[in-house]
């Protein structure tokens, strides 16, 4: 079952008086390689992003700035993860479907992806993603 998959990567922090610092490299810290980036931002509060599955693609999640909170769900099991730290990702195995929810004023969420933006991998009904996990 795939949402025992997703986990919690820690990348480096390097704590400066002058501020923090944090990075991640594709060969040390990302389960897959990287094919792009893309970042979600000015969310109105009460917004939901998300709300669909992809049947291929693998993303890492971080909350860059502020706060949001992500619900994975296999399609009997839901498990909700809160973001608040620049310094962890959250990652998304395919075949689950997911939703970003409570997203704080200012936040961003910078999203890593292992694939290119393709539709055609979207699952966007929840009833048609039962029916992809045979449930
Ligand atoms: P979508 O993935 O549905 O957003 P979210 O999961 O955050 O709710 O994407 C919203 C729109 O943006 C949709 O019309 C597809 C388009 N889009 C791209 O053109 N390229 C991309 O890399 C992404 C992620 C989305």
């Amino acid at each position: 079952m795939n949402i025992e998959q997703v986990r919690i990567i820690d990348f480096p922090k390097i704590e400066d008086s002058r501020g923090n610092l944090s990075f991640l490299e594709e060969s040390k810290h990302i389960p897959f390689e990287i094919k792009r980036t893309y970042w979600i931002y000015d969310v109105p509060g009460g917004q939901v992003r998300g709300g669909h599955a992809f049947k291929e693609q693998k993303e890492l999640i971080i909350a860059l700035s502020g706060s949001f909170d992500i619900i994975i769900d296999d399609g009997k099991e839901k498990k909700i993860y809160s973001l608040n730290r620049s310094y962890y990702g959250l990652y998304i195995p395919a075949t689950l479907w997911r939703e970003m929810v409570n997203f704080s004023t200012n936040s961003l969420a910078l999203v890593i992806s292992s694939t290119q933006y393709t539709e055609s991998d979207y699952i966007r009904s929840y009833d048609e993603f039962l029916k992809y996990k045979n449930l």
